[in-house]
């Protein structure tokens, strides 16, 4: 009799492909991340860096991160308000000035776009922006964290319990692309834990200790360049910190809507 007994559908695997079963079995919750190695190309990941070190990039609230994240792009929880609502005077400012810089970046192709079209053709319809009042959020902010991300999840439906977007969401996951990883640290690590009240003893920052998922089934995947990655971000996670060397990722969410259509936002 094994001391602890695995779930053993809550595995990462590495696939030449995004499918639409893949994000099915993530959507659910039984498969536990998906990795598709050279997703993009050694060029591809340098024209982003280049890019990313060009950009005018931001770093988070100090008060709510308390590590080194610098980034490009809004992600909708840094302009939650105390009552979950969005601060959207904030908000569109920032998205429309983002979304300028990063067409002055010219990523050609841009990886964003690449990697929307590959899911939408895994799942079979395009993959559109999610919309607030008819106006289309930001997707896609490219970060670089070096200092690793603390035991968290992201699940937008309990960040804005009152609903956010114009649609429904029924199931959210996490992508994630790298244009530079490095060789020591930085893996990311997803457990099988969803919130539960409970947790909140457990509560650091903008994340939780690790005692919230101590003796949890996990998976730890150390992405390389050009690597992609999805999982379910409702189960915890984080990222080990990196010292020395970086780690500039893409990242967006994409939610399954209540009319099977695929949204995304950061
Ligand atoms: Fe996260």
């Amino acid at each position: 009799m094994p001391r602890t007994m695995l779930d053993p559908l809550f595995t990462a695997v590495d696939a030449p492909a995004f499918t639409e079963s893949h994000l099915a079995r993530l959507a659910t919750g039984t498969l536990a991340a998906v990795r598709v190695p050279g997703f993009l190309t050694p060029e591809q990941c340098q024209a982003a860096t280049t890019a990313f070190d060009r950009m005018p990039t931001a770093g988070y609230d100090p008060l709510r991160v308390p590590t080194s994240i610098l980034h490009v792009g809004p992600s909708l929880n840094d302009y939650r308000t105390l009552a979950n609502t969005l601060d959207t005077s904030r908000y569109w400012k920032d998205a429309d000035a983002a979304r300028s810089a990063w067409h002055r970046a010219r990523m050609q192709p841009d990886p964003i776009t690449v990697a929307l079209a590959r899911l939408g053709d895994a799942w079979g319809t395009a993959v559109t922006p999610a919309t607030i009042g008819g106006r289309c959020v930001f997707g896609g902010t490219l970060r670089e964290m070096n200092e690793g991300a603390l035991v968290h999840y992201d699940e937008a439906s309990r960040e804005y319990p009152a609903g956010l977007f114009d649609q429904t969401v029924i199931a959210q996951l996490a992508f994630n692309l790298w244009a530079q990883a490095p060789v020591m640290g930085g893996a990311t690590t997803v457990w099988r834990h969803r919130w539960e009240p409970a947790d909140e003893q457990h509560r650091e920052a903008y994340g939780y200790r690790r005692e919230a998922v101590e003796g949890c089934q996990h998976v730890t995947l150390t992405p390389r360049p050009g690597d992609a990655l999805l999982f379910n971000p409702a189960n915890f996670h984080a990222v080990d910190p990196n010292p020395g060397e970086r780690r500039i990722a893409f990242a967006l969410f994409l939610a399954i809507t209540s009319t099977g259509q695929l949204i995304n936002w950061s």
